[in-house]
């Protein structure tokens, strides 16, 4: 996880020491994961009713890689009765939601969660059944090794499921605000390809690279017009994260972004009832020879 960095010519606030940015960041970034399940509830269904169709009857030892708030690792323990489903991530406040998540369902004895850092170490036992990881490996520093690592804890057998955008979201109808928002996908796919290089990479390659057999690869289109009601709380999260990270835009666009999320004019997100959530997720699938 980065700290995030508030620009103080835009959002009008000054340095933040690091342990602040990061809880900040986490507690923004976690926010956001949990409107994503709601918002993309369509989405994470049919991606886990996929990969739970695909591993059959099998799956008594689920890790959820880079859990978040656990999203996946709840869907997962609704679809495989019997299993248990390991949260892994680096996050303490991520892994108390999907604590809380799992009393309030009435899981918590099937959902384990463990904090560890992934570059540091493998932290889960072997046999595993099934591995998922959404969105999580482009913030790994060796994605490679981590691959090989569930390789090694998987069973003959046992499957692994990824889940990346290929695409960023997008929100804005065509026109001036497609334009604004083309621009700072632009700007913050800059931010990313410095900070989260493998942000886009080629996750089936790297998979057969670990040792895995591909067995399929799923894309999910994505485009809700209209929006459902809890998706001005999801963009406004989305052009806020872009706001907190991008220095030095444009007068104009500042001014244009500061619109969106700031104040009740007619052109605040809040207020709006033409914007769509169009993207793509795409799930790889492969399995341990
Ligand atoms: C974009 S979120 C995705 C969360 C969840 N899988 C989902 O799709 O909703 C990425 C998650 O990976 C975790 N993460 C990032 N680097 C990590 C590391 N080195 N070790 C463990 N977890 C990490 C973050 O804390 C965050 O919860």
């Amino acid at each position: 996880m980065r700290s995030a960095h508030r620009s103080p010519t835009v959002a009008g606030m000054g340095h933040h020491d690091h342990d602040h940015d990061h809880h900040h960041d986490d507690s923004s970034l976690a926010d956001l994961l949990d409107l994503d399940a709601v918002v993309l509830h369509e989405y994470w269904t049919g991606a886990l009713d996929w990969v739970r169709r695909a591993a059959g009857g099998d799956g008594q030892r689920i890790v959820d890689l880079g859990a978040g708030t656990g999203t996946g690792t709840l869907l997962l323990a609704h679809r495989f009765d019997h299993a248990e489903v390991i949260a892994v991530d680096a996050s303490a406040e991520m892994l108390h939601r999907v604590r809380a998540k799992a009393q309030d369902q009435g899981l918590a004895d099937r959902i384990t969660t463990v904090h560890a850092d992934l570059d540091e170490r493998w932290p889960v036992p072997g046999p595993v059944d099934l591995t998922w990881a959404s969105l999580s490996l482009h913030h790994l520093a060796d994605p490679d090794r981590v691959l090989r690592d569930v390789h090694a804890a998987t069973r003959p057998g046992g499957l692994i499921a990824v889940a990346e955008f290929p695409v960023q979201l997008r929100f804005l109808p065509d026109g001036a605000g497609a334009a604004l928002e083309s621009r700072l996908l632009e700007r913050i796919g800059r931010y990313q390809a410095e900070r989260l290089p493998e942000l886009g990479s080629d996750w089936a390659a790297r998979l057969t690279a670990a040792g895995f057999a591909l067995l399929d690869e799923r894309t999910f289109d994505i485009d809700l017009a209209p929006a459902p009601s809890e998706a001005a709380d999801y963009a406004a999260l989305w052009f806020g994260r872009m706001r907190d990270r991008l220095d030095d835009l444009d007068p104009a666009d500042a001014a244009a972004l500061a619109g969106l999320l700031d104040g009740d004019g007619p052109g605040t997100l809040h207020r709006r009832d033409d914007f769509r959530v169009r993207g793509t997720r795409t799930v790889t699938l492969a399995r341990r020879p």
